[in-house]
């Protein structure tokens, strides 16, 4: 798989996949790191790491297509045949879209379908919910809402600051971004509709009721865990 990570600021999930990589965890080689922004950390991280780098700024471009056109050039003259959105922050069109068809993923800081758009983990935080997580999806043509790949949810402590609920999430990101990347790599990934099935992967097991692992916040009481 030849990766093209587009970034428009700090990077860390490029850097966990940059590490992933490296450890030979994804069989993957990232062919470009791409930004729509020249000062974007994560374009250091890549050259830290010898990795071909591009960026096109989308303000010189009249039009979304334009835009998405100018990049799947840039991305094709690096020989990319999959995308790996990281804090990639503009929309895309059916021009790029098209020029990958359904090798497009993206990681988003909430639950999906809750809280969709630039503020996911705030959201969160200040609707009160018990429970947050993040969320790889390939993309489509509406904001944060193809098909889901995998999700990562943890115990939300009550008052978080938007912040520190959005540290926690990022290093659950870390973890799930490399791991959705490795099973496209290794073509794991069937869809059926915008149900997604991993291949081999493994399965909840379920107890003697048919109720899996799960995660309750605050805990249940003695009376009512069985
Ligand atoms: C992450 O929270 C990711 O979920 C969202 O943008 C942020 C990017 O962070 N799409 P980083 O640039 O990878 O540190």
């Amino acid at each position: 798989m030849k990766l093209a990570v587009l970034v428009s600021g700090s990077g860390s999930n490029l850097q966990s996949i940059i590490d992933h990589v490296e450890a030979g965890h994804i069989a993957a080689e990232i062919a470009v790191v791409f930004s729509n922004k020249e000062d974007a950390y994560g374009l250091t991280r890549a050259r830290n790491h010898g990795i071909p780098t591009a960026v096109i700024q989308h303000t010189e471009f009249t039009d979304r297509e334009a835009f998405d056109a100018a990049m799947v050039r840039a991305l094709q003259e690096h020989g990319a045949d999959t995308v790996a959105l990281a804090g990639f922050m503009r929309m895309l069109t059916p021009v790029f879209l098209n020029a990958f068809p359904m090798r497009v993923l993206n990681i988003h800081p909430a639950l999906l379908p809750s809280f969709p758009g630039t503020h996911g983990q705030h959201d969160a935080a200040t609707f009160g919910v018990r429970l947050a997580g993040c969320t790889v999806h390939f993309v489509d043509e509406k904001m944060d809402h193809g098909p889901v790949v995998i999700q990562a949810a943890l115990p939300v402590t009550p008052g978080i600051a938007g912040d520190d609920l959005a540290g926690q999430i990022l290093r659950l990101e870390h973890r799930v971004y490399p791991q959705a990347l490795a099973w496209m790599a290794q073509d794991r990934i069937r869809l059926d509709g915008r149900i997604v099935h991993i291949e081999g992967s493994g399965v909840p097991v379920c107890d003697t009721d048919g109720v899996g692992p799960y995660l309750v916040n605050p805990p249940l009481e003695d009376d009512f865990a069985a």
